[in-house]
């Protein structure tokens, strides 16, 4: 059955139940090309390039989920909704708000604290601060880490949907009151889309900046990390 939504043009079927999501994706192309056998791509609508193939065996997809809130709400909600997709694994990147994490650092979401109303607007409720991942899917990203022998440090992260901010310190507020360990801008509206359609979400994150040191790193640094946060990520398919 032909099931294109407003923004994938797939059909119901073509995509797998685990879904990996980078910000990029062209990045969702790179993960393809490198890790997938038998790939077919699923979507081409807004260049938000989708693909499914094998990763041992296992049938897999990873497509671009966009940056921030917005974007991967709506994506994550139609892979969701009208794909019964069961599994999305984001994989991003992030900048860090303490000194205790490191360039390159792999991180694990414990849970997503934003001042964004995505949830309570989505589904009328209470603002709420935080949104959670799925505790099985976070176990056995550990595991997984573990058997691979990566470290992983676990905390909770900031999805601001603000990147340039008027006063670059604010930073602090939200790590002291918060406790956010780091920030990127999408993982509390997955969290939050998991929660409501009764389906799986986490988020692994390599620290590709910091806002203590004011360190970034170069791209082709950021490869190299993000393959053992991808090598995580695929041992779940
Ligand atoms: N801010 C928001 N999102 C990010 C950052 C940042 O500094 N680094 C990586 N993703």
């Amino acid at each position: 059955m032909a099931t294109p939504t407003p923004h994938i043009e797939a059909k119901k079927g073509d995509i797998a139940k685990t879904v990996l999501m980078p910000g990029d994706p062209l990045r969702a192309k790179f993960i393809a090309d490198t890790y997938l056998e038998d790939v077919k791509r699923f979507n081409t609508v807004r260049n938000m390039f989708g693909y499914t193939g094998t990763y041992k065996g296992q049938l897999i997809s990873v497509m671009g989920s966009g940056m921030g809130m917005p974007s991967i709400g709506i994506y994550s909600y139609e892979l969701y909704t009208f794909y019964d997709v069961d599994n999305i694994i984001r994989v991003g990147s992030c900048g860090a708000y303490t000194d205790t994490i490191d360039l390159y650092d792999v991180l694990l979401a414990s849970s997503a604290y934003s001042e964004s109303s995505y949830a309570s607007v989505q589904s009328k409720q209470d603002l709420k601060p935080y949104t959670y991942p799925s505790k099985h899917l976070n176990q056995a990203i550990k595991e997984a880490a573990q058997r691979l022998n990566i470290p992983i440090k676990e905390g909770i992260i900031h999805s601001s949907y603000v990147f340039y901010r008027e006063n670059f310190d604010d930073y602090k507020t939200i790590f002291q009151d918060y406790g956010a360990i780091a920030v990127e801008m999408e993982s509390f509206a997955l969290f939050h889309n998991a929660h409501i359609t009764g389906k799986h979400a986490a988020c692994i994150l390599t620290v590709s900046d910091s806002l203590v040191t004011k360190e970034a790193t170069s791209s082709e640094e950021r490869q190299n990390a993000f393959t053992k946060m991808m090598e995580i990520a695929l041992a779940l398919a």
